[in-house]
């Protein structure tokens, strides 16, 4: 892969977790970092791609020189996905969305003198899958897996039922592996069943990795 061999394509990427809220100052969430999805952008960005970063809260500073849409729920992260993947080449999923948001948040501070709360959960919109039913000829659509179980059935599943190029699978209980930390130990699989394991290398590394393997057409978009 060439320095500049992203020239004229818009890679969006999204990064973090996001903010399910149970009231005005509690919400559901997970231990994302945001480090993957940032360090697959700025490498993007150092192959020459325009880059859309949008971004679940996390405590990393903007990336120079890359376009950052700040998002807290995974309603909000859906909505500037759907509105952007229009003109993206290509689409890197590695945000950990929440699947599930509390039903009804409390428009008000749940009190501790109330009898113990029970709360319903509802399920969010799965964004990937809706990327994946909207996928234009030519468009790169890659998916993240962190997984406890069951790692590469649940793999192969995705990539089907959501129409990806590949799916970047951590096992979340390595150490050294997925949430926080600056490394990660992934495979890739493939839609033909084809795995690829990598050794734990730098998050930095692993996007560049990544990109290497983007099945891109060779004639790139000319951008907007
Ligand atoms: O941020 P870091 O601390 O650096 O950690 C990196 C990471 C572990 C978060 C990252 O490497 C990673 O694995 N991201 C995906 C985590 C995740 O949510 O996996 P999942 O198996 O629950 O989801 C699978 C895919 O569907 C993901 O691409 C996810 O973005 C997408 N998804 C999930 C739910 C949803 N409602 N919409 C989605 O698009």
């Amino acid at each position: 892969a060439g320095r500049r061999s992203l020239e004229g394509v818009t890679v969006l990427v999204t990064a973090g977790p996001t903010r399910e809220p149970l009231d005005p100052i509690r919400f559901l969430s997970n231990r994302s970092s945001g480090k993957m999805g940032y360090a697959l952008a700025e490498a993007a960005r150092d192959r020459g791609a325009r880059v859309v970063l949008v971004s679940g809260p996390v405590h990393l500073p903007d990336p120079p020189g890359v376009e950052v849409v700040r998002v807290e729920t995974a309603a909000e992260m859906l909505e500037a996905v759907l509105q952007r993947a229009a003109t993206a080449q290509v689409v890197i999923k590695a945000a950990a969305v929440a699947d599930f948001r509390p039903a009804r948040p409390a428009a008000h501070k749940i009190k501790k003198d109330t009898a113990a709360p029970l709360v319903e959960l509802a399920p969010t919109v799965d964004i990937l899958r809706e990327l994946g039913r909207r996928k234009r000829p030519g468009q790169v659509l890659v998916g993240f897996a962190a997984e406890t179980h069951d790692l590469l059935d649940n793999a192969q599943r995705k990539i089907r039922e959501k129409n990806l190029d590949f799916i970047v699978l951590n096992d979340v209980t390595q150490p050294g592996a997925g949430f926080e930390v600056d490394t990660n130990i992934v495979t890739l699989v493939y839609p033909d069943g084809r795995r690829e394991s990598l050794p734990a290398m730098s998050k930095r590394a692993v996007a560049e990795a990544i990109l290497d393997r983007l099945p891109l057409e060779r004639e790139p978009e000319t951008g907007q």
